[in-house]
């Protein structure tokens, strides 16, 4: 990936004494591959699960275990902290969130704590009974209050054999809060609201129509919106992809969910991003029943589905409207025909022909083409950084029109 908001940024990760501390292997994997360099601090417990030599192995980089003993670093507590972009505790036992939220500094890691002037991201992990104690829920509202950023554990089996919430944050939903925290903050103040993924359109109830698309174009612009300070909603068709960390996101099915859907959320909206591959026909009245072969041909009686963006485009007022087109053929003059006909102000035009652009692919190929007749051509990149070029000619045409009015 050309742009990564983790390209060499130092993550200082804190590990505490928890089963959990194998998955803080894989998160020091994970944050590495996105380009960030990472410092590995363990507590005495996390030893009794996972050894420095592991850690070490991962990280490329010395593993910090105690306040002393290591003479090339005379105050690790003071200088770890300083050289950091940010300080994750992953996974973060009931005991240390206990101790950081009482101010204890015991150890090098609850010491660090104090003395960091950086963000800090604190993912719990611990048996659900421990998660809801009062004084967890206390401790943990402590820890907001002083600023640190709470990454939520999920909820699912735990170690122990019980289930409920508990189990620490995934990797990759742990590398997503690190970006929201160290994004630079150009949408502050903007509401976007984006759709993505195709949607359904039920004949009987085991068939539907629908479309190739996978939801990742809106997904990626939903992520990168949220990291550049946007509030965002993302209200999606039916995909295979798992909820975004700290996005409202609001599942739909057909193209009428969708339609009341987005008008529900328009006059909220500062920006509006129709990335969805929308079903332009459907049946009126869904089959009862499943529908058996009989006849050698069979038609079915197809209807428009509401044009959600049209609708937009007539009740729009100080909102920036972004709509896609993905054609086939004559790209440029039906993303132009599309962009005119709905009232937008952009219209990422995507050529399905081109090898690795448009529906399913993690990558995409776009021309942005703006009311005024601009039209930027992008190369083939990773989706989200597609995502990184949109946003920043979204935040052009809304500084235009702020200079206009
Ligand atoms: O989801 P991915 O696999 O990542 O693929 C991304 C994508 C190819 C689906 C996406 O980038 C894209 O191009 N989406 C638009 C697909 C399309 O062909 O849309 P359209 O030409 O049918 O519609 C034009 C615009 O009107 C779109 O913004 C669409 O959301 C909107 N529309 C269309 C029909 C309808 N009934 N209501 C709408 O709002």
């Amino acid at each position: 990936m050309r742009f990564s908001t983790l390209s060499s940024k130092k993550i200082l990760l804190g590990v505490t004494g928890s089963i959990a501390a194998y998955k803080a292997v894989e998160l020091v994997r994970e944050l590495s591959r996105q380009g960030a360099s990472v410092t590995v601090v363990a507590t005495k417990n996390a030893g009794e699960f996972i050894g420095a030599v592991t850690f070490h192995a991962v990280s490329g980089s010395a593993v910090y275990t105690d306040l002393f003993g290591m003479p090339a670093e005379p105050a690790p507590h003071i200088n770890l902290p300083r050289q950091a972009d940010a300080v994750v505790i992953a996974p973060a036992t009931a005991n240390f969130i206990g101790k950081m939220a009482h101010g204890i500094a015991d150890d090098l890691l609850s010491t660090i704590v104090l003395a960091a002037q950086k963000p800090i991201l604190v993912c719990p992990a611990m048996n659900s009974a421990m998660y809801e104690h009062p004084a967890m829920k206390g401790n943990l509202e402590q820890l907001r209050k002083y600023g640190y950023r709470i990454v939520e554990p999920e909820t699912g089996p735990l170690a122990c054999g019980d289930e409920g919430p508990g189990r620490l944050a995934e990797p990759s939903t742990i590398c997503e809060a690190v970006k929201i925290v160290l994004e630079k903050k150009d949408l502050q103040g903007q509401k976007i609201l984006v759709t993505a993924g195709p949607t359904e359109e039920p004949i009987d109830p085991v068939r539907f129509i629908s479309n190739r698309s996978s939801g990742k174009m809106g997904d990626s612009l939903a992520r990168v919106a949220k990291r550049r300070g946007a509030e965002v909603v993302l209200i999606s068709g039916p995909t295979c992809l798992s909820k975004p960390w700290g996005i409202e996101f609001v599942p739909v099915r057909t193209a009428a969910e969708m339609y009341k859907a987005v008008l529900s959320y328009f006059d909220w909206a500062t920006i509006v991003i129709k990335a969805a591959a929308v079903a332009d026909y459907g049946l009126s009245t869904v089959l009862p029943q499943k529908l058996k072969k009989g006849t050698p041909d069979l038609s079915l009686k197809l209807t428009r589905t509401p044009d959600i963006l049209k609708e937009l485009g007539k009740r729009k007022k100080r909102q920036i409207l972004v709509g896609f087109a993905a054609e086939s053929k004559n790209l440029i003059a039906e993303a132009r025909r599309k962009l005119q006909e709905k009232n937008l102000d952009l219209i990422v035009a995507n050529d399905i022909t081109v090898p690795g652009a448009g529906f399913g692919f993690d990558t995409n190929q776009v021309n942005i083409i703006t009311a005024d007749g601009e039209v930027f051509d992008s190369p083939l990149l990773d989706k989200e950084e597609i995502a990184y070029i949109i946003l920043d000619k979204v935040l052009e045409v809304l500084q235009r029109s702020r200079g206009k009015s």
